[in-house]
């Protein structure tokens, strides 16, 4: 199983909540997963197969008789790392639980080791019947992971259990089904987003980091096992909700939530844009234009990276460069390796503006001594989950 790109086959049945899952499929493919969805043919009633060709990036097969030299079902069911059935309506469940085979689906699914995660939507009465609670338990007894369904409104005016648990819940728990568990036993903090420094109550200093890779360190450990808390400055991206986060506004903030989060951290992740100034004096009013032009003296930020590296508590630290110079970029990474005293220093060029809010991003790793030791070019999922192919090892060799 590459851990990197997992192949997701998503089972999409025939329930109008089968609208939702397109952005569940967005979000896997986001996340790096090679997405293939097998619609029951009630399912392309509800969102129609451009769509779902469109958003999960491959060509999308309903029927047995299609492609039959190269037997679909089996060859799809074995190169899966996990299969997803959304929504699953009462039908599906009921089908799953008895081995029927007799649609693209269900056949790849009986062709398949990998494991099942199903999210059910159906209206109450439904879900609740003793038949469909019988098929539930039986594919609970099987392993088969459940996810949801929630409670709330359903379809038309009513409300209730039933409804189709959230994208980011489903996401996770596919994720989860798919990855290792190496991380287990780890506490890492992960600081992500940017700061900003007040000049008066309106404006402020900030940077052009998205958050999108320090959100990807913590989802991607998260799935590995390892606890993990978020301390984030300002995004451009929505946050998970399964992600444990504090906000922060200024670098001062970021270092108290820093300071007593790595009390108990194994590992501390700094992947924010912390600003190195803030305002000597914040003005307590607007500046008014007809004050003239103002001088704003600015005073240096304590480096947070650097008061945890001189700390030498023995937890494992990373680092983040952004590097505008080109022909002194490995120089200055190893520097800035050696001198904040990080276990390993995650550089990337800036120098086009490129990496700034793409989900793509091109990394060298430099460890402690500021020896280059790996390069990842890729989505930054995947950069994030080398770095944590690092922390892995580095928790073998020292728990
Ligand atoms: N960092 C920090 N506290 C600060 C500034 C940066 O902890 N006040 C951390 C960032 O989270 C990141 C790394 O230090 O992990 C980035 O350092 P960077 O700002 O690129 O380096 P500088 O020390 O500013 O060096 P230079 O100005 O030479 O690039």
């Amino acid at each position: 199983m590459s851990l990197h790109s997992p192949r997701v086959v998503v089972g999409l049945t025939g329930g109008i909540a089968a609208y939702k899952v397109v952005s569940v499929i967005r979000e896997l493919v986001a996340d790096g997963c090679d997405v293939h969805v097998v619609p029951s043919e009630s399912a392309l009633n509800f969102v129609g197969r451009a769509t779902l060709e469109a958003i999960s990036r491959n060509p999308v097969h309903d029927t047995i008789f299609d492609g039959v030299a190269e037997v679909r079902h089996v060859a799809l069911g074995q190169s899966a790392d996990v299969i997803l059935v959304a929504p699953a309506t009462a039908n599906t469940l009921s089908a799953l639980a008895t081995g029927r085979a007799d649609t693209l689906m269900l056949t790849t699914i009986l062709a398949s080791r990998a494991p099942l995660v199903v999210a059910p939507a159906m209206h109450t009465e439904m879900w609740e019947n003793a038949a469909t609670r019988s098929n539930v338990a039986t594919l609970r007894e099987r392993g088969v992971t459940l996810v949801g369904p929630g409670v709330g409104r359903l379809t038309g005016t009513d409300s209730g259990i039933g409804r189709l648990a959230e994208p980011a819940e489903i996401v996770a728990a596919v994720r989860a089904s798919c990855g290792t568990h190496d991380l287990v036993g780890l506490n890492i903090v992960v600081t992500t987003g940017g700061t900003r420094e007040p000049i008066d109550p309106v404006r402020f200093i900030g940077n052009r980091s998205s958050g999108i890779q320090g959100i990807a360190l913590a989802t991607a450990a998260q799935a590995r096992g390892a606890t993990v808390t978020l301390i984030a400055g300002a995004l451009d991206v929505p946050l998970p909700s399964q992600l444990t986060c504090v906000r922060v506004e200024t670098a001062e903030d970021m270092r108290s939530a820093v300071r007593a989060a790595h009390a108990t951290a194994d590992v501390v992740i700094m992947a924010a844009a912390i600003s190195d100034y803030r305002v000597e004096t914040v003005s307590s009013e607007k500046l008014k234009k007809s004050a003239g032009v103002p001088e704003i003296r600015l005073v240096e930020n304590p480096d947070i990276l650097a008061e945890l590296g001189s700390l030498k508590s023995g937890t494992f630290l990373v680092g983040f460069a952004a590097e505008t110079s080109v022909e002194r970029f490995a120089e200055f990474a190893a520097d800035k390796a050696r001198r904040k005293g990080v276990d390993l220093l995650v550089a990337n060029s800036v120098a086009d503006n490129a990496v700034f809010g793409s989900q793509d991003t091109d990394v060298h790793l430099f460890d402690g001594r500021g020896v280059a030791v790996d390069s990842v070019r890729g989505s930054k999922v995947s950069v994030a989950h080398r770095i944590l192919d690092h922390i892995s090892r580095w928790k073998d060799t020292h728990q």
